[in-house]
C-alpha cells in the first residue's frame, strides 16, 4: 500500500489568548482551533477545504505545512512529520497563501522564480524546462520582467503558482488563492490548477471561500467548523444528503389562487407564476404530474439548492447530515 499523501489523527492545536476582563486584570485562556481532526488524503486527490471564518482552516495549513506544531495528535504528510521534518517537506509541497507572497517584493519575477530555483535546490536544467512550461501555462511571460510589488493582484498570484510548483511538488497545498482575483485570473487561476491535478497527478488541498472554486474543482469536499470536521465526502452526496429543500417553478396559463398539492403550498405568487418550495422527500416527477393534471401549465423548471444554500444550512447548525456521506461524528 502506498503511504498517504496526508494523515491526520485526532489532531489538536490550542491556542492561549489574552483577555481583558474588568480595567486591570486580564486573564488568559486556551483556544482550540482545531479540535481532533481526523482525515485522509490519497495520492492524487484533489480535496476543497471549507468552513466559515474561524472554522480552524489556516491553522490546519499551518500545521501540515510544519509551521506550527500541533498540541497533540499524529500528522504525517508525505509520510513525515511536518514540525520536525520541515525543510526536508518543503522539497516535497509547495504552498500557496492567498494573502500573502512568497516571492521578493523588490525583484522582476524572474529573478524571484529563479531564487526559488536555489532554496529548492532545482537542478538547472530541470528549472528551465519547468519555468518554460509554467510561464506558457500561467501566461507570465508579459511580466517576468516586472517587479513584484508592481503586479496586479492576479498577476501575483499567477507567479506564486509558479513560485511553488517550480520544484514539481508532490502536494500542493492552497490557502484562498482566488481571494480578491478577477473573473478571468480566477478563471485561469481554477484551470491551471485543474491541469496540474490532471496532467502531473499532483496531490491538491485547496481552502477557498469562493464556492465556484470547490464545485468546479474537487470532488471531495472536507468541512470544518468550530475547529472540529463537520462533513468529509463527495460533493454530490452533501448535496444530496442536505436537506436542502429544491424548488419548483412553474408558469401557469393565467394567474390563478397560490397552489396547493399533498401538503405543498405555493410558498410566492407572481401574476401566472407560482414558487413550490418542495421538501427534500418529495418526488418531484409525482409531483409535476399532479400539477398538470389538476392545472393548465405553460412550463415548469426545477431549481435545486446550490452549494451555498447547502454550506449555508451547516453553518447554522443543522446537523442532520452529519452522518452521511463519509460522515464524521459531531
Ligand atoms: N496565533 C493565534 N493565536 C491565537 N488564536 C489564533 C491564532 N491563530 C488562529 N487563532 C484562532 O483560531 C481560530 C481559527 O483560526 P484560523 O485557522 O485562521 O481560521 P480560518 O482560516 O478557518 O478562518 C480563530 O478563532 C482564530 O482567532
Ligand atoms: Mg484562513
Amino acid at each position: 500500500m502506498a503511504v498517504p499523501m496526508i494523515e491526520a489523527e485526532d489532531v489538536v492545536k490550542s491556542f492561549t489568548v489574552r483577555a481583558r476582563s474588568g480595567a486591570l486584570r486580564r486573564t488568559r485562556r486556551r483556544v482550540r482551533a482545531v479540535d481532533g481532526v481526523s482525515f485522509t488524503v490519497e495520492r492524487g486527490e484533489f480535496v476543497g477545504y471549507l468552513g466559515p471564518n474561524g472554522a480552524g482552516k489556516s491553522t490546519t495549513i499551518k500545521m501540515l505545512t510544519g509551521i506550527l506544531t500541533a498540541s497533540s495528535g499524529t500528522l504525517r504528510v508525505c509520510g513525515l512529520d511536518p514540525s520536525r521534518r520541515r525543510t526536508t517537506l518543503a522539497r516535497r509541497i509547495g504552498v500557496v497563501f492567498g494573502q500573502r507572497t512568497t516571492l521578493w517584493w523588490d525583484l522582476p519575477l524572474r529573478s524571484s522564480l529563479a531564487l526559488v530555483r536555489r532554496l529548492y535546490r532545482v537542478e538547472a536544467a530541470a528549472h528551465r524546462a519547468r519555468l518554460a512550461e509554467l510561464t506558457a501555462l500561467l501566461e507570465l511571460e508579459p511580466f517576468l520582467d516586472t517587479p513584484v510589488r508592481q503586479l496586479s493582484l492576479g498577476q501575483r498570484m499567477r507567479g506564486d503558482l509558479a513560485a511553488a510548483l517550480l520544484h514539481d511538488p508532490e502536494l500542493l497545498v492552497l490557502d484562498e488563492p482566488t481571494i480578491g482575483l478577477d473573473v478571468v485570473s480566477k478563471a485561469t487561476v481554477r484551470d491551471f490548477l485543474e491541469r496540474v491535478n490532471a496532467e502531473r497527478g499532483t496531490t491538491i488541498l485547496l481552502t477557498t471561500h469562493d464556492l465556484g472554486d470547490i464545485e468546479r474543482l474537487c470532488r471531495r469536499v472536507m468541512i470544518i467548523d468550530h475547529g472540529r470536521l463537520a462533513y468529509d465526502g463527495g460533493l454530490d452526496e452533501l448535496r444530496r444528503t442536505v436537506d436542502a429543500d429544491r424548488t419548483l417553478v412553474v408558469e401557469l396559463a393565467r394567474p390563478a389562487p397560490p397552489i396547493t398539492l399533498d401538503g405543498i403550498e405555493a410558498e410566492r405568487v407572481e401574476g401566472p407564476r407560482q414558487w413550490l418550495r418542495l421538501p427534500n422527500a418529495a418526488n418531484a416527477a409525482a409531483v409535476v404530474a399532479a400539477l398538470a393534471r389538476d392545472h393548465e401549465v405553460r412550463d415548469i423548471s426545477l431549481r435545486e439548492a446550490g452549494i451555498e444554500e447547502v454550506l449555508a444550512g451547516l453553518y447554522r447548525g443543522d446537523h442532520a447530515y452529519w452522518c452521511s456521506g463519509r460522515p464524521v461524528a459531531p
